[in-house]
């Protein structure tokens, strides 16, 4: 465990842990204040993510740059963004869980460092990981779930939203239920 952003950053980087490593041009390590409360954690970085070393940068990082827009938060001010792996699977499959085991480590030291309030698994995968492995995500999207003292919720996974717009509305609907909560607790950072 490092007990700063710097060092574990650094060492994230250089991490050889799976064979992910050997195709990647970027680790995408995450995104945000390091001081914020709310945890965003999707799957793994897909190939836009791998060439510019962020997360959520390609299309369904717009989408969710304007759902995000529209409940007052932002990647760079109030919120933390990052992947349960931080290489990119080959043709952007999901990561096995043997990639998932030797990479969660990363995600944990983050989430020891910012000890988050609140944390949003975008999508399936992030949900089974962080929340529970039978979770169902179309039924189960936008209702709170407290594990070990940290709410957590799953919504849809903004590629999912673009490949389904019918979908939109009721994601739109856990972003509210995600403001609401933000407020309830009084958890966002200063701006
Ligand atoms: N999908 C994810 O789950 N994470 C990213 O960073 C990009 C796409």
């Amino acid at each position: 465990m490092y007990d700063n952003w710097e060092d574990l950053e650094q060492a994230c980087l250089a991490c050889r842990q799976c064979g992910l490593c050997q195709e990647r041009r970027h680790v995408v390590f995450g995104v945000g204040n390091p001081k914020a409360k709310v945890l965003f954690v999707g799957e793994g970085p897909g190939e836009h993510e791998d060439l510019q070393g962020e997360p959520f940068v390609g299309r369904g990082g717009q989408l969710l740059d304007k759902l995000l827009a529209a409940i007052d938060l932002d990647r760079k001010t109030n919120i933390y963004i990052a992947n349960i792996v931080k290489c990119r699977p080959p043709l952007n499959r999901d990561p096995l869980p043997q990639e998932q085991e030797a990479c969660i480590g990363w995600l944990r030291n983050q989430f020891a460092l910012l000890r988050p309030k609140i944390v949003v698994c975008l999508g399936r995968v992030s949900a089974m990981r962080m929340m529970k492995p039978d979770i169902k995500i179309t039924k189960e999207h936008g209702i709170f779930l407290e594990k070990n003292g940290t709410l957590m919720m799953a919504t849809l996974h903004p590629a999912a939203l673009l490949r389904n717009p019918k979908q939109k509305p009721a994601a739109f609907e856990d972003y509210l239920r995600l403001r609401e909560k933000i407020d309830e607790l009084g958890c966002d950072v200063a701006k």
